[in-house]
């Protein structure tokens, strides 16, 4: 019963009904008209469209638009909003081009719409393995596709890259650019460049190596390949800058691969024929474990320049050197133009987890400057002269006692894209104050296939006491930072009410505009940070907005859908009463007065717990470490989410010990995302995981932690109408 919604909000979806993998429709006059996009086109940038993840190569998410200014902002409203049947995280960035807007929705459904009105021209199904969402770290997501010539280019969770006709949503090519028998997963966007698709991958939580890859658009044939760390050093090294990396690594790191997956950002400069990558983290992600007698682990945690056309090597800048904090530099990238010291310097930009801000010159990746842009814990400053950082003594928890970090591994900002305005000259973060406590594990076995961070526990050491968590989630923060580039400083910020806020759109107008993780979409001043106006979108968004014109009207467009790794974990800061499953598109212009749908009663959770029952504490105790090690990755700290995923303590298949069984042994619920651990846990461990959950659910203990911060406890969660009510008037004032 409980997957009949989704689905058949994705059958309303098809113009049809029949269940075929794709559906087409009529064309239009205008659609026949579909112009190609060439790399002229993508440069022109036109204001009618979005044409290319970033806007354009140099990725700023600045738009040239205007009608909509800090006098008018307060005058949006909804233009149209289709239900895009998910109840996993939405992170896509639209493309517009052509009057039509083409999106993805959870497991990899691409749509194609009518960018004026939302009315649905095709969709394609890829019919993705969704057992393999257990091998992402961080929610079944995709954000977005890439479009060259006349056809869609998407990347898909079980490794695929597929091209479609713009014009039909038609199949021309769908290849596999993974070994399938390692744990990778695709979530990012595909950029094209000189005729070739760019695709990367993720996967280093569970033991992968990674690497991006060059299709060629027309025929899907790989052109070139390029890894982001060493192999095995007896199969040979693939090229020169394989073999200088390999002299930075120690021990047998190649059995567990290594990590360094390129899964989210890229740019590219089109003048000096650069493409530049994002280098993600190290697996394990525990150094001491991965590289036993040290070395920097080259090109972990790096920007790596490479030729496009061939993808070799340029240059690199490491951020983390030895990274062991689970520190990428997958972080979104801008390119821009800056006057430092009296001189223009082509930069490249970036805030990557690690909690500082640099600025590069991307010609030869020279270290300009860098500072922290949230509080850091690890290292004090970064040399200006070596480029590299200046670590604290006894940051690493290697071999020490558990290390309470900030950032922690969901980094000062994660893939969230930023902004930067030519016009007030600052970078817009969407940034994060989330502190962990790291610790070693004690007897760490690599195991393919499960998370592998050599850490005491899954991702971090969780402290149960009330003091602790409450001082730790006391230190959790989500603010939007204007940052001056050239200063090395904040120009302004604004507290936002938790962490993992949606990404960032800036306009000529000097509008900033982001959505939040407490489901609303707000307009701010560019110059001033002050709050113009807000919108109550029901459910969190991660997303980034996009804006784009057609026919004299400005349209602002944003993906709602709570999801990614934060929100399966922490939970976050859904207001009472929004709807974790309203995964939709929301388009917005000046005078809009469409109306998202309301909110029935069956959206919002049952909140009566399991009955508790009688079993020992050691019992309880094996429970929480499974659960921990686990299920707390998706299903929440303390089986209590609040994000998409249920939320074990108020689920009724906990009540019962069998149905419990067939989900968690059975893999019955496999086909949806909830990976089978027959062969990795035993029937006692997963009693025990069942009974911790019951536990939990009827504890004082949880009870406590969560009124001592103020979120609704779940005996509150149901007087949330009203909550809901005052911010839909909020709405309705503008
Ligand atoms: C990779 C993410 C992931 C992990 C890890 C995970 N789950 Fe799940 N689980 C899911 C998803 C997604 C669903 C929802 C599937 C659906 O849509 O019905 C789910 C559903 C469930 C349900 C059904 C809940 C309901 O009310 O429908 C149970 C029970 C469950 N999981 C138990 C566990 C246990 C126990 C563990 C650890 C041993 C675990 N899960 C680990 C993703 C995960």
């Amino acid at each position: 019963m409980k997957h009949l919604f989704p689905l058949l909000a994705l059958l309303a979806l098809a113009a049809c009904g029949d269940d075929t993998a794709h559906q087409n429709v009529e064309l239009s006059d205008a659609d026949l008209a579909y112009v190609p996009i060439s790399e002229r086109i993508i440069l022109e940038a036109s204001d009618d469209g979005w044409r290319s993840h970033g806007r354009t190569y140099s990725e700023q998410r600045h738009s040239p638009l205007s009608q909509i200014s800090t006098d008018n902002v307060d005058e949006l409203g909804l233009a149209w909003s289709i239900e895009l049947g998910a109840d996993r995280g939405i992170e896509v960035t639209p493309i517009v081009h052509n009057g039509t807007m083409f999106i993805t929705s959870t497991w990899n459904i691409v749509l194609a719409l009518d960018a004026v009105t939302g009315e649905m021209l095709w969709k394609h199904d890829p019919l993705v393995d969704r057992k393999q969402a257990a091998l992402g770290c961080c929610d079944a997501v995709n954000r977005g596709v890439a479009l060259w010539g006349d056809d869609v280019f998407t990347g898909t969770i079980d490794g695929r890259l597929i091209s479609l006709d713009a014009l039909t949503g038609e199949v021309n090519w769908d290849v596999n650019t993974i070994d399938k028998s390692k744990p990778y997963t695709i979530t990012g966007a595909p950029r094209i460049v000189n005729g070739m698709v760019l695709i990367g991958n993720g996967g280093a939580e569970f033991g992968v190596r990674g690497y991006i890859s060059a299709y060629n658009a027309q025929t899907g044939e790989m052109v070139w390949r390029f890894y982001t760390v060493p192999g095995n050093p007896e199969l040979g090294f693939e090229n020169d800058a394989m073999a200088k990396a390999a002299e930075t690594w120690t021990g047998e790191y190649w059995q567990a691969g290594g990590g360094g997956t390129v899964w989210d950002s890229m740019a590219y400069d089109p003048e000096l024929n650069q493409l530049y990558i994002g280098v993600g983290n190290g697996s394990p992600w525990n150094h001491g474990i991965r590289s036993p007698e040290g070395g920097d682990n080259l090109y972990l945690s790096s920007i790596v320049a490479l030729n496009p056309d061939n993808g070799e090597y340029i240059w690199h800048y490491q951020s983390t050197p030895a990274e062991t904090w689970d520190y990428t530099a997958t972080q979104h990238m801008i390119l821009a133009e800056l006057e430092i010291e009296g001189q223009m310097r082509k930069v490249i930009m970036q805030a990557p987890k690690n909690g500082f801000f640099y600025v590069l010159d991307r010609e030869t990746g020279e270290f300009i400057s860098a500072n922290n842009y949230v509080p850091v814990t690890w290292a004090t400053h970064i040399d200006p002269e070596s480029g590299r950082p200046v670590e604290v003594e006894g940051a690493r928890y290697s071999g020490s006692e558990p290390v309470l970090t900030l950032p922690g591994s969901y980094g000062g900002h994660n893939w969230m894209p930023m902004s930067y305005s030519p016009e007030t000259g600052l970078v817009y973060i969407p940034a994060q104050e989330i502190p962990l406590v790291f610790g070693e594990a004690e007897d760490y076995e690599y195991t393919p296939g499960i998370w592998n961070t050599g850490l005491n526990g899954m991702f971090a050491v969780l402290p149960t006491d009330v003091p602790t968590l409450t001082y730790l989630k006391a230190m959790v923060k989500g603010r939007l930072i204007a940052w001056d580039p050239v200063k090395q400083e904040a120009a302004w910020s604004v507290e936002h009410k938790g962490p993992w806020n949606g990404g960032v759109l800036s306009t000529k107008s000097n509008v900033v505009f982001q959505g939040t993780a407490d489901a609303h979409f707000a307009a701010y001043n560019a110059a001033t940070g002050e709050e113009l106006w807000k919108y109550f979108t029901q459910t969190g968004i991660v997303a980034a907005p996009i804006t784009y014109s057609i026919d004299g009207e400005q349209y602002v467009a944003v993906a709602a859908g709570w999801g990614g790794a934060y929100a399966l974990i922490a939970g976050g800061v859904l207001p009472s009463g929004s709807r974790p499953d309203g995964g939709r598109l929301m388009v917005f212009k000046l005078g809009g007065t469409e109306e998202l749908p309301e909110i029935t009663e069956q959206a919002i959770r049952d909140t009566t717990p399991p009955a508790p029952i009688d079993v020992s504490k050691e019992v309880i105790a094996l429970g929480e470490y499974t659960y921990v090690h686990n299920c707390s990755v998706c299903h929440g700290e303390q089986a209590l989410s609040y994000g998409s995923i249920p939320s074990l303590r108020l689920s009724n298949i906990t009540k019962s010990s069998e149905t419990w069984r067939t989900v968690v042994l059975n893999g019955a619920l496999s086909g949806y995302g909830m990976p089978n651990f027959d062969g990795i846990l035993d029937e006692d461990e997963v009693e025990a995981v069942r009974a911790y959950v019951i536990d939990a659910a009827n504890s004082e203990r949880t009870a406590a932690f969560y009124e001592s911060i103020g979120k609704p406890t779940v005996e509150q969660e149901s007087q949330t109408e009203a909550d809901a009510e005052s911010d839909s008037e909020e709405n309705a004032g503008g």
